[in-house]
């Protein structure tokens, strides 16, 4: 009987692709549920109809295995804490930490303790902390009251806190940008992202940074940090007493990595820029129905800012490469993608009737599809 090869998959997960980057030694349990190797997708129509000349690409983490980026942070700081013995781990969130917290800190065999503000965490994302197993707390309040209170108990408590203050998420997270330079063979020119707490941008300036030290790129990206309009302190210059926004990951008011993005966005030669709830929600509409990608509406500030930007006139006439990040699933909110969309039309399982109303029946017989051949056992 002839052998099989057996097939590599080749992805083993950022901490294995990345090794030689992170701080982990033979000793760490390596707590992977194979995230990262998301792909870099190029736009066929946003892109191209912006004014200027962009060669616009989106790295699609909604892909990852709890359907958002924060998978590359959790992998990391759940690997660090089992290997220093923790057995809790703690976190605030607007829905997707708690979901990759709860997933990884139960393949590790530790119990997850999520904090999310009562009534603004998405569907999709409270499901999946209750699917993982998380002890899920909803605090009266909003995600910074949560994280005061994370905060608090893991100073003085034996619980790891998992939030993005957590030097290891940083580190993991850091890796998306590794895969953008290896993927483009380069560093894009701009490179957006939506900002909430302000960890993703951190991250992503660290990786492009540290490339360049390493001698793997020679040049360094301009970041652009978007933020909804009520949520907007990093374009403010002022913590959001009340931040109000339908972009619920990034509904907050006061981002644990202030400095670290402003430095980020300083250092490259970006910016912060804020968008209203109608531009966010014109590029989430135009994400899925004309780029074929759903993301959940958070995910598309970047392109929302992108567009704005272009339309100013930002990004000159020369050929530039942008590249957006696209942070999470659009099943994570479901909810509002089912109000934003056209009612499903109730029918008759009859197909005459469908016939008639998809005005099918005035179509030639000769332009039938082809029946698909059936392949023969
Ligand atoms: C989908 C999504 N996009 C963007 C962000 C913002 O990322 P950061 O808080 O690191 O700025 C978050 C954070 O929760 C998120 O879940």
């Amino acid at each position: 009987m002839a052998k099989v090869t057996p097939h590599q998959w080749p992805w083993r997960g950022v901490i294995e692709e990345y090794r030689d980057f992170l701080p982990v030694t033979e000793d760490t349990p390596i707590i992977t549920l194979l995230e990262g190797g998301t792909p870099l997708i190029p736009s066929r129509v946003i892109g191209p109809s912006l004014p200027g000349r962009l060669r616009l690409f989106f790295k699609y983490e909604g892909v990852n295995p709890t359907g958002s980026f924060k998978d590359r942070g959790m992998t990391m700081a759940i690997s660090k804490a089992k290997e220093a013995g923790a057995r809790i781990t703690m976190c605030a969130s607007t829905g997707n930490t708690s979901a990759a917290a709860a997933a990884y800190s139960s393949v590790a065999g530790m119990t997850s303790v999520v904090l999310i503000p009562a009534g603004y965490v998405a569907l999709g994302k409270l499901s999946q902390a209750l699917a993982y197993g998380a002890r899920t707390l909803a605090v009266d309040g909003n995600f910074d009251d949560c994280l005061a209170v994370v905060r608090a108990i893991t100073n003085n408590y034996p619980v790891a806190l998992v939030n993005s203050l957590n030097p290891y998420r940083m580190e993991g997270q850091k890796t998306a940008a590794f895969e953008v330079c290896d993927t483009l063979g380069g560093v894009p020119d701009f490179h957006a992202l939506p900002v909430g707490n302000a960890g993703n941008i951190t991250a992503y300036w660290c990786g492009y940074r540290e490339y360049k030290e390493r001698g793997l790129v020679d040049s360094l990206p301009a970041m652009l940090g978007f933020q909804a309009a009520g949520a907007a302190p990093l374009c403010l210059g002022r913590p959001v007493e009340k931040p109000e926004t339908v972009a619920t990951a990034i509904r907050i008011g006061n981002p644990a990595r202030w400095k670290d993005a402003c430095q980020a966005v300083e250092q490259s030669g970006g910016l912060f820029r804020a968008l209203t709830d109608d531009e966010i929600l014109q590029a989430y509409k135009d994400l899925s129905s004309m780029e074929g990608i759903f993301v959940e509406p958070s995910s598309a500030t970047g392109v929302a800012g992108i567009r704005k930007l272009a339309g100013e006139g930002y990004f000159g006439t020369d050929p530039v490469t942008v590249v957006c990040t696209l942070t999470g699933h659009g099943l994570k909110d479901p909810d509002r993608a089912v109000e934003m969309a056209e009612e499903p039309e109730p029918v008759p399982a009859d197909v005459e009737y469908i016939v008639d109303l998809l005005g099918l029946a005035s179509t030639r017989p000769d332009t039938k599809v082809a029946k698909p051949v059936a392949i023969q056992g």
